[in-house]
C-alpha cells in the first residue's frame, strides 16, 4: 500500500512574503498523517520556506538540480546545495524544462543519479507532447524517458523515486487528461519498473499524475487506478486549493487501503 503523495510545485511564482504565508497555511491544515506532502519553492526561497516547515511533516524540495555536485556552472543549483537548504526531494526532468531549456533524456538521467548521490527523493517527470499523442506514440515516449531516467540508478534504490506523469498539453492549460489517457499510461509505467526491478522493489515507488489537477477534479483523478498522487501547479499557488487535494490524497489513500484490506486490491 503507497501512502499518496501531493507535490506543489511553484515554478517561478511568489516573492518571499508570499511564500512564507503560503507555506505557513499548507503547514497548518496539512493532515497528521495518510498522505505525504512536499512543497517545492523557487531556490531562493528554499532557506525562508525551510523555516515555516521545519519540524512539520510537510516536507521541501527542489524544483530541479544541477547534474554535477559543484564547480562553474553560472545560475545552476546542486543537489547538495538542496539538501544543505532543507530540501528532502527534487523534481528532475519538469517537461518545461525538457522543451523550453531543451534539456535530452540523458541530461535527466545524470540529474536523477546526482540527486539520489545527494541523498534526495527525486520525482522524475515524464510525459507527451500533443503531437507525439497524435501521432499514437505517447507510451513509447513516456517509457523512452523512463528509460533515459532511471539509467543509473541501482536497484536498491528504487524505493526512494517517485514518478510523475504529466502529458505536456496538459499542464497549465486548463485541459486534464482523460481516466482512458491516464489509467493505461499509469499501467505501462508500472509494468516497466515491475520488469526492471520485481514487484517486491518497484512497488513502494508512487507514479503521481500532473497537469491541470486542481481542487474540483481531484477527487476523480485521485481515486484512479495506478494514481499514487499529483503533481500541482498553478493550483499549489492558494493554501485553499491545495489544501483541497492534499485532502481528496488522503481520503483516497485512505479508501484504497480499506479496499486492500478487504480483499479486493487497488489497481
Ligand atoms: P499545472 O502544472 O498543475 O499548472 O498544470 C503541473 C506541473 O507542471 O507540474
Amino acid at each position: 500500500m503507497r501512502t499518496p503523495l501531493i507535490a506543489g510545485n511553484w515554478k517561478m511564482n511568489t516573492l518571499r512574503a508570499g511564500a512564507v504565508a503560503l507555506a505557513r497555511a499548507v503547514r497548518e491544515g496539512a493532515p497528521a498523517d495518510g498522505v505525504e506532502v512536499v512543497l517545492c519553492p523557487p531556490f531562493v526561497h528554499l532557506g525562508a520556506v525551510g523555516e515555516v516547515l521545519r519540524g512539520s511533516r510537510v516536507r521541501l524540495g527542489g524544483q530541479d538540480c544541477h547534474e554535477k555536485p559543484e564547480g562553474a556552472f553560472t545560475g545552476s543549483v546542486s543537489a547538495p546545495m538542496l539538501v544543505d537548504a532543507g530540501a528532502t526531494d527534487v523534481i528532475v526532468g519538469h517537461s518545461e524544462r525538457r522543451h523550453a531549456l531543451g534539456e535530452p533524456d540523458a541530461l535527466v538521467g545524470f540529474k536523477t543519479r546526482a540527486a539520489l548521490d545527494a541523498r534526495l527523493a527525486p520525482i522524475v517527470c515524464v510525459g507527451e507532447t500533443i503531437e507525439e499523442r497524435k501521432a499514437g506514440s505517447s507510451e513509447a515516449v513516456v517509457l523512452r524517458q523512463l528509460d533515459a531516467a532511471l539509467a543509473h540508478v541501482r536497484p536498491a534504490e528504487a524505493p526512494r523515486l517517485s514518478l510523475a506523469y504529466e502529458p505536456v498539453w496538459a499542464i497549465g492549460t486548463g485541459v486534464v487528461a482523460t481516466p482512458r489517457e491516464i489509467v493505461p499510461m499509469h499501467a505501462a509505467l508500472r509494468a516497466r519498473l515491475d520488469a526492471l526491478w520485481g514487484a517486491d522493489r518497484a512497488g513502494a515507488i508512487r507514479i503521481l499524475y500532473g497537469g491541470s489537477v486542481n481542487a474540483k477534479n481531484a477527487d476523480e483523478i485521485l481515486a484512479l487506478a495506478g494514481v499514487d498522487g499529483a503533481l500541482v501547479g498553478g493550483a499549489s499557488l492558494t493554501s485553499e486549493g491545495f489544501l483541497a487535494i492534499v485532502e481528496a490524497a488522503r481520503k483516497g489513500g485512505a479508501s484504497a487501503a480499506s479496499r486492500v484490506s478487504r480483499g479486493e486490491g487497488t489497481r
